[in-house]
């Protein structure tokens, strides 16, 4: 039996709905496995503002820290985005979250699974067998550098990067390259950008320590262009903060699905979420598709070093997938709700010889 505690920072809109599903199926994988998985919940983001004025809270960081990961639904609300003056914004406590428990490797694989290629907007022979792993850089850059307002008219960002920012994350792009198939894809802006200078001296520099790992390196105007035009030349991705940050959700169209994304963000600590946002839209309608944040649930199980119990919770999900137990965004004619679809999963994962649910 495996101990974990895991620190649950459920969010705002759809993000408690996920999440439930999620923490369904991690306790699936507990009772079958004989795992002890204990959670505990904290806010952030703007139901943390709206409870204690501060999107991250003490409590929350302070529980963060203590845990073995975290799992994060989502955070944003529209009464902040259409309001540039708020002194106090939800996607503060994730960015600080972010940079106080170091997590600076974002990791987003996209995948366009078969029984889906009809759900893409993009023509199915082009996407059929993508597989791609996203490393994100997600402490640094234009996220983090200074900002401010020069006079009521003129506001500026500044982006930076140092050499050992960019080392970090690059070792772990080329480790994972050389665990799948081979291949590195810088993306950056060097024709123009200093600091994507910097990304492609210093990659270039490191890559001659995995020599089995073809680098090749593509502006991020044309690599937007790439991803749709033909997705299957990438394996690893890697990339700074905001670039990051664009191709992820570009990238996503390939699955058919925001809802199907999940994410790793590693560091100095762990945190799991989906990379879809908070869709306010839909919250307690029950049509939010939980599956992004379910596999974020499996990388977690995964970053445990339980590779069998991730798996199965794969499993479940692909059998979700071809059985058609799917939210609306993907199965508008005979929908399941966001916590039919969980407990099939979790279901399938708790007993996936009888298959039998609700
Ligand atoms: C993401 C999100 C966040 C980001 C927002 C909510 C701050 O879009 O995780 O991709 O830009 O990093
Ligand atoms: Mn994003």
């Amino acid at each position: 039996m495996v101990s974990k505690k895991i620190a649950v920072l459920a969010g705002d809109g759809i993000g408690p709905e996920v999440c439930r599903q999620a923490v369904k199926v991690l306790e699936a994988v507990a009772e079958r496995f004989g795992h002890d998985f204990r959670f505990a919940a904290y806010q952030m983001g703007a139901c943390a503002i709206d409870a204690t004025g501060n999107p991250l809270p003490d409590e929350t960081l302070a529980g963060c820290r203590e845990a073995d990961a975290v799992l994060l639904g989502a955070i944003g609300d529209p009464k902040y985005d259409n309001n540039p003056a708020a002194p106090v914004r939800p996607e503060q406590g994730l960015l600080r979250l972010r940079k106080e428990l170091g997590l600076f490797a974002n990791i987003r694989p996209v995948t366009a699974y078969d029984v889906l290629l009809p759900h893409s907007p993009l023509k199915a022979e082009r996407i059929q067998g993508t597989d791609m792993l996203i490393f994100r850089e997600l402490t640094g850059g234009i996220y983090f550098g200074e900002k401010g307002r020069r006079d009521a008219d003129s506001a500026y960002d500044n982006c930076t990067y140092s050499k050992p920012e960019i080392e970090r994350i690059a070792h772990l792009a080329f480790r994972a390259a050389e665990g799948r198939h081979q291949k590195l894809t810088l993306v950056d802006k060097a024709n123009v950008l200093e600091t994507s200078r910097l990304w492609r001296e210093v990659v270039q520099g490191l890559a001659a320590q995995y020599p089995t790992v073809a680098v090749d390196y593509l502006f991020v105007d044309n690599a937007a262009m790439q991803i749709i035009l033909n997705p299957k030349q990438f394996d690893v991705i890697l990339t700074e903060n905001m670039f990051g940050d664009i191709i992820s959700d570009e990238a996503s169209v390939i699955a058919g699905s925001l809802g199907l994304l999940p994410s790793a963000s590693i560091g100095e600590a762990a945190l799991f979420e989906p990379i879809h946002g908070s869709y306010p839209q839909a919250a307690g309608k029950g049509i939010a598709n939980p599956i992004a944040t379910i596999l974020s649930a499996a990388m977690m199980l995964e970053h445990f070093g339980m590779n069998d119990e991730a798996a199965l919770v794969r499993e479940g999900v692909d059998e979700a997938l071809h059985n058609n137990i799917l939210t609306p965004e993907l199965n508008p004619k005979a929908p399941y709700t966001t916590e039919q679809v969980g407990s099939y999963i979790a279901f399938w994962v708790r007993d996936s010889s009888e298959q039998q649910w609700n």
